[in-house]
């Protein structure tokens, strides 16, 4: 099969109830968490992406035994030093930031050096901000020009508490930290710009030795040396990463409704739903319930007619921030001038988003005005696409696809949509579902 798709014609109103994929922050921490349980973990709903399978090979190669039994993932983890270590070990990454930056933070006691490697997105991102803090627990990195992967990592046996101040709002650099307290002696101080925070109520849930205290726009977090970690039994819900991307398609198609089942509507991170409902789009939580800790509900959204421009407050960005490509089509459509600030980290992701969000936006034939950090919108309520356009991203971001995807059903036109396959990294059945909204029975 091309590895591209051509969407020539809008969606028609559907009206249906989903399913999206599981969590993907959670299906990573849930693998890592369980590798350093006594006993053996299981997981449902596991997030069958790439992302998720580095992460599994990767814990694999650390001599941990993973396997599945239909649609149960089972971790046999042999306690918080049960790893097997081996001489010129070396990690892959792939894709994920995520994987590539918390994984780290469990290697700092490694009695032989490991080279964790990654694609060529990941080889752009800046590891720096998380060796630049683990290093200071005892450990050193090499890393290639100062910043990037390929690194290596050359653990020390005696690891001490360190006092981080991590001030980027970075969920990964946060949980890398606290993953290398936990193997630490002392205690470990963090004040952390709010960011996500699966890897604390985990911790909370397993009954970790970690303290958290929420104040203001920032967290203190204490973290402690981890004696033992009991198995994690975890059915993960759905991503509301994935979910955005039809909550998005249903708000631009009036008439349309749909209901997204058993989504984590951790407050972290729904920064995209009270950013859509300042703007005017009908959205609900349905049958909330808390699992583990965190917060779960079926999300309700309808088609809007209008839509209001925003001025984004910026305290929302980290709620947002895997968000912002999809919610820009929102302010394509707002009837005025929307405005988001401070959102620099877009360009850091898995491929520059924000110049991406311009280039895609300008396409579709909306003027905006970007800087490093900052993108204006000037929306057009009657939008409507009648021109060929072509999306094709050389680092393969599989947001950038789904976005266009998004956009072609939305605001019609001709699109040619390269690198269909970047879909596997977080989001392996995107495709089947559009499908499933297509064949309105
Ligand atoms: C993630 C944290 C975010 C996010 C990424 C997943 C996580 O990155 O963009 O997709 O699971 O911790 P940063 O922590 O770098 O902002």
């Amino acid at each position: 099969m091309a590895n591209k798709i051509l969407i020539k014609k809008k969606i028609n109103i559907f009206k249906k109830k989903i399913h999206v994929s599981g969590d993907k922050s959670l299906s990573i921490r849930w693998v890592l968490f369980s590798s350093l349980a006594s006993g053996i973990s299981k997981s449902k709903n596991l997030l069958m992406s790439e992302d998720v399978m580095a992460s599994i090979k990767a814990i694999r190669k650390l001599g941990i035994r993973i396997i599945f039994k239909k649609d149960i993932c089972y971790i046999y983890g042999k306690g918080i030093e049960g790893y097997k270590y081996k001489k010129n070990l070396i990690i892959n990454a792939e894709n994920s930031g995520t994987l590539g930056r918390l994984i780290l933070g469990l290697l700092v006691n490694t009695p032989y050096p490991i080279k964790l490697i990654g694609d060529q997105s990941l080889s752009k991102r800046d590891f720096k901000r998380v060796t630049e803090p683990l290093s200071k627990f005892g450990p050193k990195f090499k890393l290639s020009k100062n910043k990037f992967l390929p690194l290596t990592i050359y653990g020390n046996s005696t690891l001490n508490g360190i006092n981080f101040y991590e001030k980027i709002g970075s969920a990964q650099c946060k949980s890398s930290v606290v993953f290398a307290g936990l193997r630490s002696n002392g205690t470990t101080s963090i004040k952390a710009k709010k960011s996500r925070d699966h890897t604390e109520l985990l911790c909370k849930y397993l009954k970790l030795p970690v303290s958290i205290k929420k104040k203001g726009l920032y967290d203190e977090i204490k973290v402690k040396k981890v004696k033992k970690v009991k198995p994690l039994n975890y059915n993960i819900p759905s991503d509301i990463s994935s979910a955005a991307f039809f909550i998005v398609l249903t708000a631009l198609n009036k008439g349309s409704n749909l209901i997204i089942k058993n989504v984590n509507i951790n407050p972290s991170r729904i920064g995209v739903i009270r950013i859509l409902k300042k703007m005017g789009i009908k959205i609900k939580f349905e049958n909330k319930k808390i699992y583990k800790n965190e917060k779960i509900a079926n999300i309700y959204v309808e088609g809007s007619s209008k839509i209001k421009p925003i001025n984004c407050p910026t305290k929302l960005n980290s709620e947002a921030i895997d968000e912002f490509l999809i919610i820009f089509l929102i302010a394509a459509k707002a009837d005025g001038i929307s405005y988001f600030k401070n959102i620099g980290e877009l360009n850091k992701k898995e491929s520059p988003r924000l110049k991406w969000g311009a280039k895609i936006l300008n396409l579709m034939g909306i003027r905006t005005v970007t800087t490093n950090s900052s993108i204006k919108i000037f929306g057009n309520p009657e939008l409507q696409i009648n021109k060929k356009i072509t999306i094709k991203n050389f680092l393969k971001d599989h947001r950038i696809f789904m976005t266009s995807v998004i956009a072609a059903l939305s605001f019609g036109g001709i699109w040619n949509i390269h690198d269909r396959d970047s879909i596997k990294t977080s989001f392996p059945n995107f495709l089947k579902i559009i499908n499933d909204l297509k064949n309105n029975d």
